[in-house]
């Protein structure tokens, strides 16, 4: 097992799908996490089945960022990784997206992303580096239909990510970025849950599923491994293949 004093990971939206998956594979490697969202409840029941600490947060806002990274790291815990698993959907083209939502998209995807960056970083770069993991949707890569506002605020991610990784590969920090399809979490549930659309979006996928959390969570945990130091810059797409493959 490895100890709580060899520091912690901080897992942004860790009471969701994949969050929740990420964190239960730290934890089982005995790692100290730290689950970051709004919800009280959610957040300690959680924090319940995994023996994690909870901070509750939105990450939307500055103040509260950095104020959680300060309950987190109070007791001296050196930050290890950071994870961005906060996200949302939004289905509309932009004829129809009202300002509301296109701030939300924004907020909740870049503006978390860039400020959880931050506050990362300038603790990782007086304690000798650290891995950050931001989450991006294949919406970035390949322009899809009906994803103008979520595609503009994932691509905004990528770009954080790698100007980021070129920044901060000096203080031995690595950021890079997971890019899913679609995949079965609480998030995506009225696509999912729906037979004519989830049959639909399993045939856009070459390998002729939609992702389970821990297809995603694996990668994800993949990049914040300390065994895994070569790696920064990237957006790695776990996405059955929707990304670049056509198969028929
Ligand atoms: N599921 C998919 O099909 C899919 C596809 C492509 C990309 N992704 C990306 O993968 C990541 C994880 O998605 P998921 O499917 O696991 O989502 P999810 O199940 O909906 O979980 C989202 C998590 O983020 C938290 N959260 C939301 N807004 C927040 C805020 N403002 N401040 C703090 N916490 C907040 C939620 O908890 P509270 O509500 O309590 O705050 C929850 O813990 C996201 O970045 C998403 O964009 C997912």
């Amino acid at each position: 097992m490895n100890e709580v004093a060899k520091g912690a990971y901080f897992i942004a939206g860790g009471t969701g799908g994949i969050g929740s998956e990420v964190a239960r594979r730290l934890r089982a490697q005995g790692w100290d996490v730290v689950l970051a969202a709004r919800h009280a409840a959610r957040l300690e029941q959680r924090a319940h089945e995994l023996g994690a600490r909870v901070v509750p947060v939105d990450a939307t806002r500055p103040d509260a960022v950095t104020g959680a990274f300060d309950t987190a790291l109070g007791e001296g815990s050196r930050l290890l990784g950071v994870v961005n698993c906060i996200g949302t959907i939004l289905l509309k083209p932009v004829h129809l997206t009202s300002d509301e939502e296109w701030r939300t998209t924004l907020d909740t995807n870049l503006t978390s992303s860039f400020l959880l960056l931050r506050e990362a970083v300038r603790r990782m770069m007086t304690t000798g580096g650290g891995s950050i993991v931001f989450c991006s949707t294949v919406a970035a890569e390949r322009g899809l239909f009906n994803h103008e506002a979520i595609a503009a605020a994932k691509a905004g991610v990528e770009g954080l990510t790698r100007a980021a990784a070129a920044t901060y590969a000096r203080y031995r920090i690595r950021v890079n970025c997971v890019a899913p399809g679609l995949v079965k979490t609480p998030l995506s549930q009225f696509l999912t849950a729906n037979e004519a659309a989830r049959k639909a979006s399993v045939s856009l996928h070459p390998l002729g599923r939609l992702g389970e959390p821990g297809d995603i969570a694996s990668a994800i945990c993949w990049l914040l491994s300390p065994e895994q130091t070569w790696v920064t810059g990237q957006v790695l797409h776990v996405d059955g293949g929707l990304s670049t493959v056509q198969a028929r």
